[in-house]
């Protein structure tokens, strides 16, 4: 890492950076320093506040309790809505860009209160109120973002859950925080591809008894079932709707959303966020990261149904008065020029997207790239995975021609915004690292033992302190907050990840260390895959690992024992996907099965996935020792029939 080469700041040419060299350093030591007074100076200059708060910062990391801005009042619609009207009312706080590229609508702000106004009241005569729970289950169209912040307007907490999750995962979703309505579309399209939300939210509510009232959006004019005493035909209802909803007054430390994510055990974990800190953090991230200035066209590739989504397509942007581009389809649909195209059609300034996504497409060829003009681009980021050096000298190289600093994000659900990334006016770049720390975030590396390393350093990535948009619990298991995140290393944020720092105290995330896979972006636990392979009445018993895909960054390997007597085939195989694709989302599909007679498992019955993780990574020389096996030998059979 240290050999590798070094990216000098550059200087755009239009604007002056918000931040230099020189004022991230000033500014970062004051964060740390005196989080009070820097805190307190951003919270006044990023929000509008109805009223003061009582404390900036309380936080205990032996309880797992953290609040911020507590006693402070605030709406967060209002704050991405409403104080902008005076000024902004006519300019386009969302572009939509279809699944097809003939496809496209520009809303106003004050076409963002009055649709955002509607969905509240729409809300309201069900009976939602502060506190209530909402599930949204949304394609990616404006909709999706009109649904949030209507929630956000009235105070109730939405749970978005991914439109490419299955009913099944829908259902646990919706159960385990209790909602009681749920706001789809008739169906999705991605990449000319049907997706059948409402058919999809049908079956999963035939387990979810309290659910009285289902919004539709009419998207596609998908043919439909129709529940008269639940479902409501949503642009209908719209007509009878008044475009003003007054915003309810939010403490900072109210909930706004819950999103589920997964862990390396159990089910999924639904990750709380708060008001105030949250807008905070992505407010102040999203201006400073990606230098935005006022008439940016600002696009971030992601779906709303991950953490990205909320924080960088709507909630960040929006606080900011920006005008941001919510994409239907995939970059591969209709052809793979497709987001270079929408670059050039919408003029778009900054552009965010994964590596995952980067590397399928450069895998393409560079001519689908250099045909298009890409000339509005300012600035590149990456979220989600490492990127690796061949892909961001790519996306640098040939996509940003040598003229966009690529701002490289580390973040995670679970952080709310983005804690480590370059800043384009402040931080010399060096391609697969995340760098440094961006203000009040106070990184560490620590060994096994939990020892503070200094200087050049290997080991566990952990946060010393707080920072606002930090989760504040698991909806209804504050123990299991503390025990995920606090246990491990007491008085530490445990991320899950592991991290290198090198001399210049950058820091290069190595991925995670614990049984969490990334697999094009997504986040999914072994154990999650594994609980559905073990629903196939055939099989006894399964492990699942990751292992190094060119393009998804990791694959899903899995080793599976079948109960005796039973002869593996294409046709078994084909029902273990179909049983994945049901129990969670094709998402989650293993690209390798491997028939195992037996496991390698200690003597105490542990599954020693270090050895599994060799097997799929064909990396057979480095087994490393054996001898703590109950049976050795299981393992031969596994090495002599690995899938290469
Ligand atoms: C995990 C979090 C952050 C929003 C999208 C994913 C990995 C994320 C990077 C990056 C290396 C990264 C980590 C992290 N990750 N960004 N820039 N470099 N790794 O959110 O689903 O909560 O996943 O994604 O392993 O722990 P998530």
């Amino acid at each position: 890492m240290s050999d590798t080469k070094t990216y000098p700041i550059k200087q755009f040419s239009t604007h002056t950076p918000h931040i230099n060299e020189e004022k991230y350093l000033r500014m970062y030591q004051q964060s740390v320093q005196e989080p009070e007074k820097f805190w307190s100076r951003m919270a006044h200059e990023f929000i509008d506040w109805f009223e003061p708060w009582k404390s900036v910062k309380e936080v205990d990391y032996k309880t797992a309790s953290i609040k911020w801005f507590e006693g402070g009042k605030l709406n967060v619609s209002y704050n991405c809505i409403d104080r902008h009207l005076k000024d902004k009312a006519d300019h386009t706080a969302l572009i939509w860009e279809g699944d097809e590229p003939d496809q496209q609508r520009y809303i106003s702000y004050q076409e963002l209160h009055d649709e955002v106004c509607k969905m509240a009241n729409a809300l309201k005569s069900r009976g939602v109120k502060k506190g209530d729970r909402v599930c949204i289950y949304m394609p990616m169209i404006p909709e999706v973002g009109f649904a949030m912040l209507a929630c956000a307007r009235i105070g109730a907490v939405h749970s978005v859950v991914f439109g490419g999750f299955s009913p099944e995962a829908l259902k646990s979703r919706i159960l385990d925080s209790d909602c009681r309505v749920v706001i789809t579309a008739d169906a999705g399209v991605r990449g000319g591809k049907t997706v059948p939300l409402k058919a999809n939210t049908d079956k999963a509510l035939e387990h979810c008894p309290d659910v009285h009232s289902v919004f539709v959006v009419k998207h596609r004019l998908a043919d439909i079932q129709w529940n008269s005493e639940r479902d409501i035909d949503y642009n209908e209802l719209k007509k009878d709707m008044e475009a003003e909803c007054q915003v309810e007054t939010m403490d900072a430390e109210d909930p706004l959303f819950i999103l589920y994510t997964s862990g390396s055990t159990g089910k999924p974990k639904g990750v709380l966020h708060t008001s105030g800190g949250y807008l905070l953090h992505v407010a102040m991230t999203h201006k400073f990261i990606f230098d935005y200035h006022e008439g940016d066209i600002y696009w971030c590739t992601a779906d709303a149904g991950w953490i990205t989504g909320h924080s960088y397509i709507f909630y960040g942007p929006l606080a900011n008065g920006a005008t941001t581009l919510v994409f239907e389809g995939v970059p591969s649909y209709p052809t793979p020029s497709r987001f270079w195209q929408v670059i050039d059609k919408h003029k778009v300034n900054i552009f965010y997207t994964a590596p995952t996504a980067i590397r399928a497409l450069m895998a393409v060829g560079d001519d689908a790239v250099t045909s298009t003009s890409r000339k509005s681009l300012r600035l590149l980021g990456s979220v989600g995975e490492p990127i690796n050096v061949e892909a961001w000298e790519w996306y640098y190289r040939v996509v940003g021609n040598e003229r966009c600093p690529i701002v490289d994000t580390w973040w995670q659900t679970e952080t709310g915004g983005i804690l480590i990334s370059p800043l384009p006016g402040a931080t010399p770049l060096k391609p697969g690292s995340a760098t440094r720390p961006f203000f009040g975030v106070q990184p560490a590396i620590l060994d096994q033992d939990g020892n503070e390393l200094d200087g050049k350093a290997s080991g566990y990535l952990v946060m010393k302190d707080s920072w606002p948009g930090q989760m504040r619990s698991v909806y209804g298991d504050h123990d299991r907050f503390f025990q995920t995140y606090f246990s491990q290393y007491s008085g530490y944020y445990f991320t899950g990840d592991g991290a290198n720092r090198d001399e210049d105290g950058y820091y290069w995330i190595t991925g995670r260390v614990d049984d969490v896979l990334n697999v094009s972006g997504h986040r999914m636990g072994t154990a999650e895959v594994e609980d559905a392979l073990d629903r196939h009445p055939l099989v006894a018993e399964s492990a699942v690992v990751g292992y190094p895909h060119d393009i998804k960054g990791q694959g899903i390997y899995a080793f599976v024992i079948f109960k005796k007597g039973v002869e593996f085939s294409d046709e078994i195989k084909q029902q273990l996907i179909d049983i994945i694709t049901e129990e969670i989302g094709p998402i989650a599909k293993p690209d390798k099965i491997q028939w195992a007679p037996d496991l390698p498992k200690t003597r105490s019955g542990k599954i020693m996935r270090r050895i599994l993780r060799k097997i799929a990574e064909n990396q057979v020389d480095s087994i490393g020792d054996t001898s703590t096996l109950a049976d050795p030998s299981v393992v031969q059979h596994l090495i002599d029939n690995r899938l290469k």
